[in-house]
């Protein structure tokens, strides 16, 4: 099999402050991979920054709304030039405020396609004209199970996330021929603060261990199926919704 091959790399984490991005980050910066940790919280992304550099990488935060065109094109001029190329493109930013179909507002539903989805379409409309120039690329989006089962009170979640994997699939058949492969991921329940606050801690503990292994999946558990995806080892793998979800689903 090929090695994986991360080093001296160059990647952009989206939502890279806390929980799963946070998680990506390390495991790149780990790999020796360099990392623009691109978030709304720019606090937490440059604590996240320092973390990453005690691996001995070079790592930068960009204060960033992917829901922003402006915001995007500011880290798009900020990672390339840093950089000068872009290896990966993480895009994991999201947000999950739980209503029902009736209690949506145009406001929520609107800021939830805007961020999840949106925040896709301009990272990758900022990044793959580079990656095709350089003719290679590896883009991976966090999508969700939910977008294949749903959730009561996750609507305009589940659409978002469901628009994410036929955006990915859509883009890999795009970029395929200059080199650039475009994956989406789809996690069932992680123990991070975005399904905390729609839980009582005993609610979420039930969810969380309620799967074969037993235990409640961490953002470390992604981490290795997102490194292979960016990495030479999966040259062939394009256009996929790559389930990691112990088998259960999300109900
Ligand atoms: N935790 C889960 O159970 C779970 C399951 C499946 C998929 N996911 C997805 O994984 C991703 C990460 O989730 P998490 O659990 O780590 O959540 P989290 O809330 O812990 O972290 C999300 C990060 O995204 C950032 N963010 C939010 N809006 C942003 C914006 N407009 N621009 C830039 N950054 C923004 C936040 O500041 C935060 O740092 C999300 O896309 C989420 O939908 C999570």
């Amino acid at each position: 099999m090929t090695p994986m091959r991360l080093k001296g790399k160059s990647a952009v984490v989206t939502g890279g402050a806390q929980g799963i991005g946070r998680a990506i980050v390390l495991g790149l910066a780990r790999e020796a991979t360099n990392i623009a940790v691109a978030d709304l919280q720019r606090d937490k992304a440059e604590e996240v920054a320092a973390e990453a550099r005690n691996f001995g990488v070079t790592a930068i935060a960009v204060q960033t709304d992917v829901a922003s065109e402006e915001s995007v094109a500011n880290l798009a001029r900020q990672a390339l030039g840093r950089f000068e190329r872009v290896d990966i493109l993480v895009n994991d930013a999201g947000i999950f405020p739980q209503a029902r179909v009736t209690e949506i507002t145009e406001e929520i539903w609107d800021r939830v396609l805007d961020v999840n989805l949106g925040g896709n379409f301009l990272c990758c409309r900022a990044f793959v004209p580079s990656m095709r120039a350089q003719k290679s690329g590896r883009i991976i989006s966090i999508a969700s199970g939910i977008a294949h089962t749903g959730a009561v009170a996750g609507a305009h979640y589940a659409a978002s996330k469901a628009g994410i994997v036929g955006f990915i699939k859509a883009l890999a058949r795009e970029v395929g021929p200059d080199g650039v492969t475009a994956n989406a991921v789809c996690p069932n329940i992680i123990d991070t603060e975005l399904p905390r606050s729609h839980r009582t801690p005993a609610e979420l503990h039930e969810r969380l261990v309620r799967n074969p292994l037993g235990y409640a999946m961490q953002p470390e558990d992604l981490v290795g199926t997102v490194l292979f995806l960016a990495s030479d080892a999966a040259s062939y793998i394009t256009g996929q919704a790559v389930n990691v979800n112990c088998g259960t689903v999300m109900i």
